[in-house]
């Protein structure tokens, strides 16, 4: 299995550098030669941020689908005036909350700030702290919207013991929306030869040639384990198809099997009789 995906790998770094023309941003990418998959922060979420203004309240609220290559989708009950645009990855609403008004929530702006065809030189991906340990900062500069330039700050940090489902809102000015986002899939991905860098766990990445060696023992040891009952099952079957052997008789070359004890004997008291050991050699003979 190792072996097959390390062949596959140059066909995958093929069709990766083929994408860019078909998708500009995809979820699995280097910045600065650091490998980052945020594959698992795909599918939708939100992030909102309330604040009192009075007799109003006013809440600004994101909907968020990183790794969609067709935006999020359409809501279900809301009307058309008040969706998102098709094709937008990251959509903010203004919301206006008045509870004595007869109809007290009302959405005051629709805008996409991150759209699927947004160009890749307009989203830039910038590694945060040494080796990209603490995760990654992604910046998309989007279009206009009330002619103001819209865009993202999204900061991912890398946090192992982490669970939020959801980025945080941090502040939508008009103009710059930021969102932080504390996660474990913002961590550098140790694919290959990360070169002992002490921090991460040697499960995956770390420790490669360890695992390896260790691995070719394991399997050493079972194409030996399987080679002997394939030996033993073979062996047997045969001598009874061919000679109708019974019990003892069925092992397959029984007079070596029954001196094996005897060998390995005379091997250590050989080995622990040093040098002078001499006398132990006609142990061999019963091989001839
Ligand atoms: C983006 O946000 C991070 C943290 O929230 C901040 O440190 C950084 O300066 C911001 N970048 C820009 C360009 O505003
Ligand atoms: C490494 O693994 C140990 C236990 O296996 C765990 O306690 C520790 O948090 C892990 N460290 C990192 C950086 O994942």
């Amino acid at each position: 299995m190792r072996l097959s995906t390390r062949t596959s790998t140059p066909l995958l770094v093929l069709a990766l550098s083929a994408l860019p023309q078909v998708y500009p941003w995809s979820c699995s990418f280097t910045a600065s030669n650091i490998p980052y998959d945020l594959d698992p922060l795909s599918g939708l979420r939100y992030a909102s941020r309330s604040s009192s203004t009075p007799p109003t309240t006013s809440e600004a609220r994101v909907m968020f689908d990183l790794c969609s290559e067709s935006g999020i989708n359409r809501e279900g009950g809301v009307a058309d005036e008040d969706q998102c645009p098709e094709r937008t990855r990251v959509c903010l609403k203004l919301l206006n909350n008045k509870p004595s008004a007869s109809d007290p929530e009302r959405i005051t702006a629709v805008v996409p700030i991150w759209k699927v065809d947004t160009p890749d030189d307009s989203i830039s991906t910038s590694p945060i702290g040494k080796n990209g340990q603490d995760g990654l900062n992604i910046y998309v500069q989007g279009d206009d919207y009330a002619g103001t330039r819209q865009s993202l700050n999204l900061t991912l940090h890398c946090d192992q013991s982490a669970s939020d489902p959801e980025p945080t809102l941090v502040s939508y000015q008009p103009g710059l929306l930021s969102l932080e986002w504390s996660t474990p899939d913002a961590c550098p991905r140790n694919s290959e030869g990360d070169s002992d860098g002490g921090g991460g766990n040697g499960t995956e990445g770390n420790g490669k040639s360890g695992v390896g060696f260790f691995g070719f023992l394991k399997a050493l040891f079972w194409l030996l384990v399987i080679g002997l009952i394939l030996y033993f099952a073979v062996g047997i079957f045969y001598n009874h198809q061919q000679y109708s052997a019974k019990g003892w008789d069925l092992i397959p070359h029984r007079d070596f099997w029954r001196d094996v004890p005897v060998l390995v004997q005379d091997l250590l008291s050989h080995m622990f009789s040093g040098i002078r050991g001499g006398g132990g050699r006609g142990g061999y003979n019963s091989l001839g």
